[in-house]
């Protein structure tokens, strides 16, 4: 398919790859996926999770890239144009509206969460955590938490980093922040792992997260890792489809899909191996919730030797992690934006990351003044923006270019973009014509009580 016109491309396979890992390795890796195998009964959450990822998220992530690549447009032109020349109806193109909708609705989430980071930054650095036991470090979130003004402060910080980043364009903004941040996440999480396997209790963790345990695996677990699985690897939404619509013909989709997703299933399961280590071996709670590595990680950083420098790694590990994905988040809105208005990229930065700021607001505040208010399935603002987005906008959108690559393009079209030799392209396609979308349906179903 040809482009209407000059669109930036990535400078190497490298960076492609940086970029994708950059967006798929977040608050999902290392604040969410650990809490929630946590509250989701360890083994039981993490087995599901990995075969969600083999068996949906792997080829997901490979259909969404060429999707993207194929079309060179955003998420939502991009479908209008393949839906046209594949003879289909224009309404594809929703499936690109609702995941510009859904980007925005998670980073309004996701950037007030990465501002409890930051601040616990400058926590950990000031030795804030030094000596405290479990209702201190309960009681600093909590009063963290109730403090709107703080956490505003803190998430604007956030809209402004990643709003500054985009604002630079694909090669000199994008390209470059992943090309710093990544490897020196990769450094910080070695120095971090090695900490922990030397002082933390790594056998119980292994056991608490790879010690089979069937009996716990019930429908919601496996929503929350189908839904996981899609949050995680950052389908579903056209991220990825906008960052494959900057990947030059000549690179192979399935190589860097499957690298990829190794990356960030392998660091999901190190960083919280790491964490659990220390939580086990400080005799802490390992379903303490969101608050985990806010409220459970800190005594451990409290009572260790050179524990204010680990914990600053930390967490500036994880504000490294977040940054990357949030650029990835308002991508899609910003491509569209800037190939549909007049507005130059600065002009669509400033107004999505007004937009998310004001979101954000909403977000924070239900911490704490808005506490009561309820939304959607009676969940508070918080709540329900993840649930609707994590576990029905995201596996929805994910379904719907599965069947739109599988059902509705033309094979040779596919064929043609993926590039790979006949079996891994019979496999890769009977997956996501048949194996993907029934497990995405079959989850759905059990959601909303229709299979009892
Ligand atoms: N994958 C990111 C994480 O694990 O934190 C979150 C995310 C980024 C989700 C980008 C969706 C997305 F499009």
């Amino acid at each position: 398919m040809t482009q209407t016109q000059h669109r930036s491309h990535w400078t190497s396979r490298w960076t492609f790859i940086l970029a994708t890992a950059g967006s798929a390795i977040g608050l999902g890796n290392i604040w969410k996926f650990p809490y929630m195998t946590g509250v989701n009964g360890g083994s039981a959450f993490v087995l599901v999770f990995i075969a969600c990822i083999a068996v949906v998220g792997l080829p997901l992530m490979m259909c969404e890239i060429m999707l993207g690549r194929r079309a060179q447009r955003n998420p939502v032109d991009g479908m209008a144009a393949l839906a046209k020349e594949a003879g289909a109806p224009m309404l594809w193109r929703w499936v690109g509206i609702m995941g510009l909708i859904a980007g925005l609705l998670i980073l309004a989430f996701y950037s007030v969460i990465a501002g409890w980071v930051l601040d616990y930054v400058v926590r950990a650095a000031s030795g804030a955590f030094k000596g405290i036991d479990g209702a201190m470090a309960q009681n600093q979130f909590n009063a963290f938490l109730a403090a709107p003004l703080e956490l505003g402060l803190w998430h604007s910080l956030f809209i402004v980093m990643t709003m500054s980043v985009v604002a630079r364009g694909v090669n000199s903004g994008l390209e470059k922040a992943n090309n710093i941040l990544m490897p020196a996440l990769f450094a910080i999480l070695l120095v971090l792992l090695g900490y922990s396997l030397a002082e933390g209790d790594v056998a119980r963790s292994a056991d608490f997260m790879f010690t089979p345990d069937f009996s716990k695996v019930t429908p919601v677990v496996v929503l929350s890792a189908l839904g996981h699985a899609f949050f995680s690897l950052s389908l579903g939404m056209g991220a990825v489809m906008v960052y494959g619509s900057y990947l030059q013909r000549h690179v192979s989709i399935a190589r860097t899909s499957l690298f990829v997703a190794l990356a960030d299933t392998a660091i999901g399961l190190l960083v919280g191996l790491a964490i659990f280590s220390l939580v086990f071996a400080n005799g802490l709670e390992p379903a303490a919730g969101p608050g985990l590595i806010f409220q459970t990680l800190p005594i451990a950083f409290g009572k260790m030797p050179g524990g204010a420098f680990i914990g600053t790694l930390f967490f500036l590990l994880v504000a490294f992690a977040a940054w990357t994905s949030a650029i990835s988040l308002v991508e899609p809105a910003i491509s569209w934006l800037t190939e549909n208005t007049r507005l130059t990229r600065k002009g669509a930065a400033l107004l999505i990351g007004l937009t998310d700021w004001l979101l954000g607001i909403a977000v924070l505040l239900s911490f704490n003044v808005w506490k009561d208010v309820h939304l959607l399935f009676g969940l508070g603002i918080f709540d329900t923006l993840d649930k609707l987005t994590t576990n029905i906008l995201l596996p929805l959108g994910g379904l719907l270019m599965a069947l739109f690559a599988g059902w509705v393009m033309k094979t040779h079209h596919v064929q043609d973009e993926l590039n790979v030799s006949a079996w891994p392209y019979r496999l890769w396609r009977f997956t996501i014509r048949f194996v993907s979308p029934l497990a995405i349906i079959a989850i759905f179903l059990y959601l909303f009580g229709l299979v009892k």
